[in-house]
């Protein structure tokens, strides 16, 4: 069963995630993070930017996989999300530029693109946490309803909802990208730890499905209910539909010490 984690505030749940990533580097100096888009992770980012100035950590040979990455966007566009994982990620936390990945959205190698991620990533050794969004859909990544829990890195269509979602991120609705690379809930599924981080009451479907919920391939955040690791880290207002809420409260608040996250 995946632990939920019921936070106070965004703040919180970057202090917490942010902490459990400094053990992880302090532990493995070349941790491989799975890095999620979104506004949802900002917090660990900002958090984890913040502890490394007030304590630094070599971070240098830190090494980093990005979900996903819209396909067809001009190269060094600011929403493109290579841009946006430079911006929040590698440039705050002082990240080596050269050992962060994303899948490449150029529709020149589109057909290569999925197999060649899988390979990188099989070849740092995995990912040893990686941070999710979900959408609301119930997307992980961009694994839009009906993706297969088996599902490697590819291209994939986006819903109009998701188009829609993220049209706040450019200038015109029509300007979302149709298409996305992204990897598979197969690929999310092999990473060591999974932290599934969402607030407010527009997640609180996604999140009750997802933890509680049937599992299917029309909701593709049940997915986490195959993985041995999982914290979902949520507010009230996100935890607002879960059944088993007043459980996971008393299991988070008699937790023995020694487990860590
Ligand atoms: C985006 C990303 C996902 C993200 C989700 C939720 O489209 N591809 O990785 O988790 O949608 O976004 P947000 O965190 O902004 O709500």
């Amino acid at each position: 069963m995946a632990e939920v984690v019921v936070v106070e505030n965004e703040l919180a749940a970057g202090a917490l995630i942010a902490a459990s990533i400094r053990d992880l580097i302090a532990q493995k100096p070349d941790a491989v993070l799975g890095l999620a888009t979104g506004s949802t992770p900002l917090s660990v980012y900002r958090a984890l930017a913040a502890s490394l100035v007030s304590d630094p950590l070599d971070v240098s040979r830190v090494r980093g996989f990005a979900l996903d990455e819209y396909v067809g966007l001009p190269a060094g566009h600011p929403e493109s999300y290579r841009a946006v994982i430079t911006r929040e990620v590698v440039e705050p936390l002082g990240l080596t530029a050269e050992n962060i990945h994303v899948p490449n959205g150029d529709l020149a190698s589109i057909e290569t693109a999925g197999d060649d991620y899988e390979r990188a990533i099989v070849e740092a050794g995995g990912v040893d946490v990686q941070i999710l969004g979900i959408g609301r859909t119930g997307h992980l990544g961009f694994n839009e309803p009906g993706s297969s829990f088996a599902s490697t890195t590819r291209i994939k269509t986006l819903t109009e909802k998701t188009r829609e979602d993220n049209a706040r991120f450019f200038d015109s609705p029509d300007d979302v990208p149709m298409h996305c690379i992204t990897q598979g809930l197969g690929t999310i599924l092999r990473a060591k730890h999974l932290v599934l981080l969402a607030f407010g009451d527009a997640k609180a479907d996604a999140i009750a499905a997802a933890v509680e919920g049937a599992v299917t391939a029309s909701q593709p955040g049940s997915a986490i209910q195959f993985h041995p690791q999982v914290t979902v880290v949520v507010d009230e207002a996100a935890a607002s539909k879960l059944t088993n809420l007043a459980y996971y409260k008393h299991a988070w608040a008699h937790k023995p010490a020694w487990q860590g996250l």
